[in-house]
């Protein structure tokens, strides 16, 4: 049977998975604060509401960092401003320190994500601070943002990988976990910042990093640079994760992490869950029109397998 995203679904009376997965979309924050070319703030608006009419029910819209270190999103403000929200959808942010979360709070956010790196150098580099001077700055954020009703994500990044430092050892991610649970982080997100990842590394740190909180609290974050992001989605999804992030077309990755290329495609994550007859809420048809809007804005073609495979059906 083949499904409207293209994907080869269980056939009739076949026995079905019945699963479900939560995916959330990263690509308006991801995926434009690495686009070179400045994209227009109306541009990223129609984008976020496009993305919940596709069924998206979570959306990390922007940042709140210093606008000098990203200028891509220094409309994070009007963006949220502007946005049509939909019932039932979340409309989370990156928030760096309390200077964020004020603007953050204003701006009505849903969900504060915090973020920090398992490796010295990324984290310097990326916030220009040690890893133990991080945590006295994400701690009032977190106790302010639970004090005003909104839960808190934390990103890890480079658990599987440092553009700097290469392999990063086990135990100096499950430390930073640690730390970040202690501090009342809701859910940790284990970011592999620039793709070098492989599934038995996957199942192993998922394994660790579930004896220290409970697997509906543990997302993973895959950059697709090697192509393992796939590969590396399914071997969480096996060892027990049901929240994934993924960023439309492909777009994305880190300005502070030489080499990092997009987010793994949230089009290409349908096609592999739907074809497992695992449900996501999202409209692969409805997202691959977006997908092609997108391209058009950006005036480019996006790196995802579903859209090559799209522009090449298109190219008769
Ligand atoms: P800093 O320069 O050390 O900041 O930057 P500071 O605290 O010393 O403040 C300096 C000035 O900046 C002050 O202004 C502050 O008010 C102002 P002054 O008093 O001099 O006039 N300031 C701000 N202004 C607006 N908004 C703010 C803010 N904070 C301070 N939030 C800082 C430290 C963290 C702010 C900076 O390093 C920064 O913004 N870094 C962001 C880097 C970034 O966004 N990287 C990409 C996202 S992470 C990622 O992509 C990985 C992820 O996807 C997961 C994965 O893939 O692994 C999440
Ligand atoms: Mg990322």
């Amino acid at each position: 049977m083949t499904s409207s995203d293209g994907s080869h679904g269980p056939a009739k009376g076949e026995e079905s998975v019945a699963e479900r997965v939560w995916l959330r979309e990263v690509g308006p924050r991801d995926g434009l604060q690495n686009e070179s070319v400045s994209v227009p703030t109306d541009v990223k608006v129609e984008l976020v509401e496009r993305l919940a009419d596709a069924g998206l029910t979570s959306i990390e819209v922007s940042s709140f960092v210093h606008p000098k270190w990203i200028p891509q999103l220094a409309d994070a403000d009007e963006v949220f401003a502007r946005i049509r929200r939909c019932p039932g959808v979340e409309y989370s942010a990156l928030v760096p320190n309390e200077r964020g979360l004020e603007r953050a709070l204003k701006a009505r956010v849903d969900a504060v994500h915090v973020f920090m790196s398992a490796s010295e150098s990324h984290n310097r580099k990326n916030i220009n601070k040690s890893i133990d001077e991080t945590y006295p700055v994400l701690q009032p954020v977190i106790q302010q943002a639970h004090a005003a009703g909104l839960p808190v994500r934390a990103y890890v990044s480079t658990v599987f990988g440092c553009p700097y430092e290469g392999r990063v050892p086990i135990e100096q991610v499950l430390r930073v976990v640690d730390k970040l649970l202690e501090l009342g982080a809701d859910e940790v997100s284990l970011g592999d910042t620039i793709g070098v990842a492989v599934p038995t590394q996957v199942t192993a740190v998922v394994e660790a990093v579930a004896r220290r909180a409970p697997l509906d609290r543990i997302s993973l974050h895959f950059h697709d640079t090697r192509g393992m992001a796939a590969a590396n989605v399914y071997a969480g999804w096996l060892a027990g994760i049901r929240h994934f992030d993924g960023s439309i077309g492909g777009l994305g990755g880190c300005p502070y992490a030489p080499g990092a290329t997009g987010n793994v495609a949230t089009d290409d994550l349908l096609y592999l869950f739907h074809g497992m007859g695992v449900e996501t809420g999202v409209d692969a048809d409805r997202l691959q029109e977006t997908a092609a809007w997108l391209e058009e804005k950006l005036g480019k073609p996006l790196p995802s397998h579903a859209r090559q495979v799209a522009r090449s059906a298109c190219a008769g």
